[in-house]
């Protein structure tokens, strides 16, 4: 049973420490938001759900949080158009696209 114990929470410590920053801080996405998603995400451009329409981010929403974050990350093809990874800028870190998509949430709910 100890054993079962510490291999358990070795598997959560593994898993915790390789998924990214999924909870995002919206008030600090704001800027990375501006900068490098506003492009598409501010008009609509490219197919992008616009911020602000919630019924267009209601598709999004209903698959989670994480999941928009992670595809926020990798990028994805998707019915509309074509999301780039980071938005385009690889320089960004995944905890500055995490916040970026909170932000984008924050004001589309
Ligand atoms: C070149 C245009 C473009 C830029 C720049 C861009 N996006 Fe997008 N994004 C898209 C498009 C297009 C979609 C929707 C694709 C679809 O649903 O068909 C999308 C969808 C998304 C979604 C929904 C994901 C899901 O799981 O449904 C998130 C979150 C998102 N973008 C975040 C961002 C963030 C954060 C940035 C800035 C770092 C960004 N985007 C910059 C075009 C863009």
């Amino acid at each position: 049973m100890r054993r079962f114990l510490t291999i358990a929470s070795a598997v959560t410590l593994t898993m915790a420490l390789a998924s990214p920053a999924v909870a995002g801080d919206a008030k600090k996405g704001q800027g990375v938001y501006m900068n490098f998603c506003a492009p598409c995400h501010a008009t609509g451009a490219a197919g992008a759900p616009k911020v602000g329409d919630k019924a267009a981010w209601a598709a999004h929403l209903k698959h989670g949080e994480k999941h928009m974050v992670e595809r926020a990350i990798k990028g994805f093809q998707g019915e509309k158009g074509f999301m780039p990874p980071r938005g385009g800028n690889s320089a960004l870190s995944d905890a500055e696209v995490a916040n970026a998509v909170a932000y984008m949430i924050s004001q589309s709910k």
